[in-house]
C-alpha cells in the first residue's frame, strides 16, 4: 500500500490529460469503437468476448461461449480446441509476420540477439522435440527455473505447444522455494540455465538447483536441461543434467503442436496469499489467450510497427502475459533485458529504449520511483522521441510518480496506461485505454466486459468516493480456472467472501467518473515493489529459525518500494548467549529469511518483543503492531477484535 501521505494527494488530485488528437486518429480502439464495445459487453457480456475469441484461430469453435454450470468453476468455450501456441507462433510461419522479429534480448552486458518468429518457432520446435523424446506429455508439468534469457520464452512454448503444463519458479527464489515447487508439481523435466548476470555479478543459478534437488521426492527433476549462458563452472551430475544445446543439436525443426481443449491448464504460477503457504493460481489454454490477446491487441494499442519493451521478469504473471504471450498473439517484437534496471548506471532503460526504438514501456512503479530519485538528467540523455506509449503495473504508481514518468520518460507525450489486475487476473481488467482521459494516479475504468465494482462487505456497491472492497461481478476469459489441488481454496478465498463475486483483495474506490482509485491490499499480505508477499509465509519462514518461538510481520510504506516488511520477532532466551548483540540477531534473521524465500522478500528491520499483542481468540493483532510503528492512535477498533 501507498504511504498515506499519497492517499491524502489522491483525494485532492483533479489534473486530467487528455490523448493528443494523433493519438486517436491512430487508435486501434477509436472512440466510436470504445463507445460501442462498453454497450456491446453491457448488453451481451458473452457476445462481447466471443467476438473477442473471433481475432484467434481454432481447431474447433465452441458448443458454448460460457459454462457456468458448476460456478465459480466457470468453463470459458467449453468444446472448443486450440493450442496457445498455435496462434503465439505456428501461424505466423504462414503469414508476412515470419520474418518480423518477435524477441529482441540484450545482456546485461550489452549482448544482443534477435530472433525472427520464425527463428523463434524452430527453435521451440526443437526443443518440443526434445522434451518428449524425454518422456514428457500432455498433462505433465515442467518446472522452469530460468533468468531472462530467450531460451526462457522458448521454454514456455515448448512446454505449451507439446501439451505440457511450464510451471515457472522466479529465479530470485531460494533452494527451499524451488523444491517445493517441484515436490508440488511433480514436475519430471527441470529447465535451468548455468547462471545469469545481474548488477554486474554473474549468478550462479546451478548452484541454487544442485542444493534444491536432493530433498525432492521420486521421480521429480530426473531430468534438467541446463542452458548454457554464463559458461560458468558448473556441477553437471550425469545422467540427470543435460546441456540444452547438445540436446538440440539432434532434434528437428518442426515438431507437431498438441490440440488442447480450451479448459486445459496451460500453465500454473504461484502467488502469495494470507496463508503460510503460495498458491499454485492455474490457467488455461483457450480463455487466457482470448484475454491475453485482446487486451494486449486493445490496451496496448499493437501495431505491425511497435517495439514492446516490458521490463517485468518472465517469471511473473506480467511477464507471462505481456512479456510473452500477449505480443506474440498479436504478432508484436518485444524486448526481453537480462539484468538490473540500473546497471551500470541509472540511464540503463532508456538505453534500451534508444538502441532499439522502443514504441511501449511497461514498467512498476518501483522502477518509476527509482528512475525518479537518480532524476531526469539520466533519461534526457537520451532519445526516447520513438515511446509512444507507457504502461505501469503491480502497486499504485501515485500522481507524482506518475507525473514525473509522463513528464521525463514520455516527454508529456505518450498517454500512460495504470493497468491493474493479479497472477489470479491473468490479463488486464481495469485501465485507461491510449484514447482515454488521463487522471494520474488513477488506474482508470474497467475495461469492456470486466464488470468490476467497489462494494461493502455485504456485496452492496458503496457510493462515489467512498472506499470499499474491489470486486469482479462477471467471469472474465483470462480468469484463474482454479488453485491447484484446492478446489474448495479457490470457491473460499476469491468468490465467497462476498456471494457471487470474485474478491480481488484490493482497497479502492470509484470517482464520479466511475474511474477506479487502488489503495492497497485488503488482507495480510504485503506488495514489496510490485511482488506479494504473504505475511504469513514470511512469520512461517521466521518461526522456522531454531531461536524464533513467534513472529508477526507488517508492511510499512516506503518511498522507493511502495512498502517494505518489519518482522516483530518474540525470540527463545538462548539468542543472547548466540549473538553479541540484538542487531547481530537481526542480521541473522534477515539472512535467514532470505535464504528461506529468496532475495526479493527483503525485511527491513527486525525488532525484539517479549509479547506479541494478541486477539482473544489468539491471532496475532498486525494492525495495532503496524499502527504504533506509524505513531498513530488506533481508533474505532482495530478490526481484527471478532
Ligand atoms: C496485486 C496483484 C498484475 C501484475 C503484477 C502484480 C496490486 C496490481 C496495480 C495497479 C495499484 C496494483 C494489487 C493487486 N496491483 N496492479 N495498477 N495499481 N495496485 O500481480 O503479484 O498478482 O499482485 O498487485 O494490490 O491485487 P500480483
Amino acid at each position: 500500500m501507498t504511504p498515506t501521505g499519497t492517499l491524502d494527494a489522491l483525494l485532492v488530485e483533479e489534473r486530467v490529460f487528455r490523448p493528443a488528437p494523433a493519438t486517436v486518429i491512430e487508435a486501434n480502439v477509436k472512440p466510436a469503437d470504445l463507445a460501442e464495445a462498453y454497450r456491446l459487453a453491457e448488453a451481451d457480456h458473452l457476445a462481447y468476448w466471443e467476438k473477442a475469441a473471433l481475432e484467434l484461430e481454432w481447431h474447433r469453435k465452441w458448443d458454448a461461449v460460457l459454462d457456468d454450470g458448476k460456478a465459480p468453476f466457470y468453463r470459458w468455450f467449453p468444446g472448443a480446441r486450440t493450442n496457445i501456441v498455435h496462434n503465439a507462433l505456428d501461424r505466423h510461419v504462414h503469414i508476412w509476420t515470419k520474418n518480423k522479429l518477435a524477441l529482441i534480448w540484450e545482456g546485461e552486458a550489452g549482448d544482443c540477439r534477435k530472433f525472427t518468429y520464425f527463428e523463434l518457432y524452430r527453435e521451440v520446435n526443437r526443443l518440443a522435440g526434445a522434451l518428449r523424446a524425454l518422456g514428457v506429455s500432455r498433462g505433465d508439468r515442467v518446472c522452469l527455473y530460468m533468468p531472462p534469457i530467450p531460451e526462457t520464452v522458448v521454454a514456455m512454448l515448448a512446454a505449451a505447444k507439446i501439451g505440457a503444463v511450464h510451471v515457472f519458479v522466479f529465479a530470485g527464489y531460494s533452494a527451499k522455494f524451488l523444491r517445493e515447487r517441484l515436490n508440488d508439481s511433480k514436475a519430471r523435466v527441470l529447465v535451468t540455465a548455468d547462471g545469469f548476470y545481474r548488477g554486474g555479478r554473474c549468478i550462479n543459478l546451478k548452484a541454487v538447483v544442485d542444493e534444491a534437488l536432493p530433498g525432492v521426492r521420486g521421480e521429480t527433476a530426473e531430468t534438467v536441461v541446463v542452458v548454457r549462458r554464463t559458461g560458468d563452472d558448473i556441477d553437471m551430475q550425469e545422467p540427470r543434467d543435460l546441456y540444452y544445446h547438445d540436446l538440440l543439436r539432434q532434434e528437428s525443426p518442426e515438431a507437431a503442436t498438441e490440440i488442447m481443449e480450451a479448459g486445459d491448464p496451460l500453465f500454473w504460477l504461484h502467488t502469495s496469499g494470507t496463508t503460510g503457504r503460495p498458491k499454485a493460481v492455474v490457467h488455461n489454454h483457450g480463455g487466457y489467450m482470448v484475454g491475453a490477446s485482446h487486451t494486449f491487441r486493445t490496451v496496448f494499442d499493437i501495431k505491425p510497427t511497435d517495439i514492446h519493451f516490458c521490463t517485468a521478469d518472465p517469471g511473473w504473471i506480467t511477464g507471462h502475459t505481456y512479456g510473452v504471450y500477449g505480443p506474440l498473439l498479436t504478432g508484436a517484437t518485444v524486448i526481453l533485458y537480462e539484468g538490473h534496471p540500473l546497471y551500470p548506471q541509472a540511464d540503463r532503460l532508456p538505453t534500451i529504449i534508444e538502441r532499439y526504438g522502443a514504441t511501449i514501456f511497461y514498467a512498476t512503479p518501483t522502477l518509476v520511483r527509482m528512475l525518479m530519485r537518480y532524476g531526469p538528467q539520466y533519461p534526457k540523455k537520451r532519445d526516447l522521441s520513438t515511446l509512444r506509449l507507457l504502461g505501469s503495473v503491480g502497486e499504485p504508481l501515485g500522481p507524482e510518480a506518475w507525473m514525473w514518468f509522463y513528464k521525463h520518460i514520455g516527454r508529456s507525450n505518450c498517454p500512460v496506461l495504470d493497468t491493474w489486475w493479479q497472477t489470479e487476473t491473468g490479463m488486464a481488467m481495469i485501465s485507461p485505454m491510449p484514447i482515454s482521459v488521463l487522471k494520474p494516479g488513477s488506474v482508470g475504468k474497467a475495461l469492456p466486459g470486466i464488470a468490476a465494482d467497489v462494494v461493502d462487505d455485504k456485496g452492496q456497491a458503496v457510493p462515489p468516493g467512498q472506499g470499499g472492497f474491489l470486486v469482479v461481478k462477471k467471469p472474465w476469459p483470462a480468469m484463474l480456472t482454479t488453485l491447484e489441488g484446492d478446489d474448495a481454496g479457490y470457491a473460499r478465498d476469491y468468490w465467497e467472501r462476498i456471494p457471487g463475486c470474485y474478491f480481488a483483495g484490493d482497497v479502492a474506490r470509484r470517482d464520479e467518473d466511475g474511474y477506479f482509485w487502488i489503495q492497497g491490499r485488503a488482507d495480510d499480505v504485503l506488495n514489496i515493489a510490485g511482488h506479494r508477499v504473504g505475511t504469513a509465509e514470511v512469520e512461517a519462514a521466521l518461526c522456522a529459525h531454531r531461536l524464533v518461538t513467534e513472529a508477526a510481520v507488517v508492511g510499512l510504506p516506503d518511498k522507493i518500494k511502495g512498502e517494505v516488511a518489519k518482522a516483530f520477532v518474540v525470540a527463545a532466551p538462548e539468542w543472547r548467549a548466540a549473538f553479541a548483540d540484538a542487531d547481530a540477531f537481526a542480521s541473522e534473521l534477515r539472512a535467514h529469511v532470505r535464504r528461506e524465500l529468496g532475495p526479493i522478500v527483503v525485511i527491513k528491520a527486525v525488532e525484539l518483543r517479549d509479547t506479541l499483542p494478541r486477539t482473544r481468540s489468539g491471532k496475532i493483532l498486525r494492525r495495532k503492531l503496524r499502527a504504533e510503528e506509524l505513531g498513530q492512535a488506533l481508533e474505532g477498533g482495530t478490526g481484527e477484535e471478532e
